[in-house]
C-alpha cells in the first residue's frame, strides 16, 4: 500500500481559542501554540535555517553521521513515526538511509495542522508509503492507536523519533507515560537533545552563553513574539528575556526559560475578555533542556525506559540516545 501524504485529523481546532485564554491568564503558553498557525509555522521554520540558531542544524547534520550505525541496529523492514515532526528533516535523512537495506514507511505526527503541511512537502521527494496524524503527543491512546496502526499497514517494527526539547515541554512523568504505553518490546525510540559539557549543573550556568545567545537571537526572538501575536501583544508592550537554570522539579536537568516581560502596565483583550499585566509581569513562552548523559540516562532509566545506544558531541552540545523499553 502506497501513501503520498493522508492527513488523519485527531485534534479539534474547537477549543484552540479557549485554551489559549486559559494560557494567558496563568501567563504560560503551551508548547504546541508555539508553531500553530501560519505566522507560528512560519517563523519556527525560519529559524531552523537562520545562522543565528547554529543548534539545531548541528542535530541534524549529526544524524547524518549516525543514520548508518542506527540503520545496522534495525533488524528488518520499520516505520519512523516522528512525534512532534517539525520540519521532518531528521526522519528524512533516517528514511534515506533505512531505505538502502530495508523497507521503510514515514508517519508524522504532529498537533500543528501547517507544519505536518510543510513536512509532507519537504519528504515529497521521498518514494515511500507516507502519513500524517494531526494528533498531540500526549495523548496516549491516540499515540498507540497510530503505532499499531502503521505496523498494520506497514512494516512490523516501529522507530520513534522525538526531540529532547520536546519531551521537556512536558511533566516528565506524562510524555513518559505516552512513550512507555506505546512502545512495544520491538521498538525503538530515537531522542536528541542539547547537552551539557560538564556533569555539574551549576558549572554549566556559567559555561551556557551559547545557547543563550542562540536563543537571544532575532530568529528566535521573532518566533517567540509570534506565539503571542494571537493575543496582540508585541515588542512594544515589552521584550524578550532568556534565564537560564535548573529544573525545579528534577534538579539534574538545566533549564533554559524564555519570557516575555512586560515593559509597562498592559490590559490584553482576548475573546472579549481583559486580562491585566503590571509592568515586570512575564508570560512564559518557550522552554527547553539541557541534560548530561548520564542525567538523561538515569531519568529515562527510573522512568522505564532503556539506552541500548547512545551518542555524544561535547563541543557541539548534542546527544542522540536510542532507547527501548523497560
Ligand atoms: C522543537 S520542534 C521539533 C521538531 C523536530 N522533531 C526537529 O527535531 O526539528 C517541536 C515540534 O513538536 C510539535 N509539538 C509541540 N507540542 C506538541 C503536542 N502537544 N503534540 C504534538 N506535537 C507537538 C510542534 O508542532 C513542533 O513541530
Amino acid at each position: 500500500m502506497k501513501h503520498t501524504g493522508i492527513i488523519n485529523p485527531q485534534i479539534s481546532t474547537k477549543n484552540i481559542n479557549k485554551q489559549l485564554l486559559k494560557n494567558l491568564k496563568i501567563g504560560v503558553v503551551d508548547a504546541k501554540f508555539q508553531y500553530i498557525g501560519d505566522k507560528q509555522a512560519e517563523s519556527w521554520l525560519a529559524k531552523c535555517n537562520s545562522d543565528d540558531y547554529l543548534h539545531h542544524r548541528n542535530f541534524v547534520n549529526e544524524i547524518k553521521n549516525i543514520a548508518p550505525k542506527l540503520s545496522e541496529y534495525i533488524k528488518g523492514d520499520v516505520n519512523i513515526v516522528g512525534l512532534g515532526i517539525g520540519n521532518c528533516a531528521q526522519e528524512i535523512i533516517l528514511a534515506q538511509e533505512f531505505l538502502k537495506n530495508k523497507k521503510v514507511s514515514l508517519s508524522m505526527v504532529d498537533s500543528s495542522w501547517e507544519l505536518i503541511h510543510a513536512a509532507l512537502e519537504n519528504a515529497a521527494s521521498l518514494d515511500i508509503p507516507k502519513e500524517a496524524f494531526w494528533s498531540d503527543i500526549v495523548k496516549s491512546d491516540a499515540i498507540k492507536n497510530i503505532g499499531d496502526h502503521v505496523k498494520r499497514v506497514h512494516n512490523p517494527m516501529n522507530f520513534y523519533t522525538l526531540l529532547g526539547g520536546t519531551i521537556c515541554n512536558f511533566p516528565q512523568s506524562l510524555i513518559i507515560k505516552v512513550l512507555r504505553d506505546s512502545l512495544k518490546k520491538e521498538d525503538l525510540l530515537l531522542v536528541s537533545f542539547f547537552g551539557r559539557r560538564c556533569s555539574d549543573v551549576m558549572q554549566e550556568i556559567y559555561d551556557s552563553a551559547d545557547i543563550v545567545d542562540a536563543y537571544r537571537g532575532e530568529s528566535s526572538k521573532s518566533h517567540d513574539l509570534s506565539t503571542l501575536e494571537p493575543f496582540g501583544i508585541t515588542e512594544e508592550d515589552g521584550y524578550m528575556q532568556v534565564d537560564y537554570g535548573i529544573d525545579k522539579r528534577i534538579p539534574f536537568i538545566n533549564i533554559i526559560e524564555r519570557k516575555f516581560v512586560f515593559s509597562n502596565d498592559c490590559k490584553v483583550n482576548f475573546m472579549d475578555e481583559d486580562v491585566y499585566f503590571a509592568e515586570g509581569e512575564n508570560i512564559l513562552v518557550g522552554t527547553s533542556c539541557v541534560y548530561s548523559m548520564d542525567s538523561v540516562k538515569h531519568l529515562f532509566k527510573s522512568h522505564g525506559l532503556r539506552v541500548v545506544k547512545s551518542f555524544e558531541d561535547k563541543t557541539k552540545r548534542y546527544i542522540h540516545l536510542l532507547c527501548k523499553l523497560g
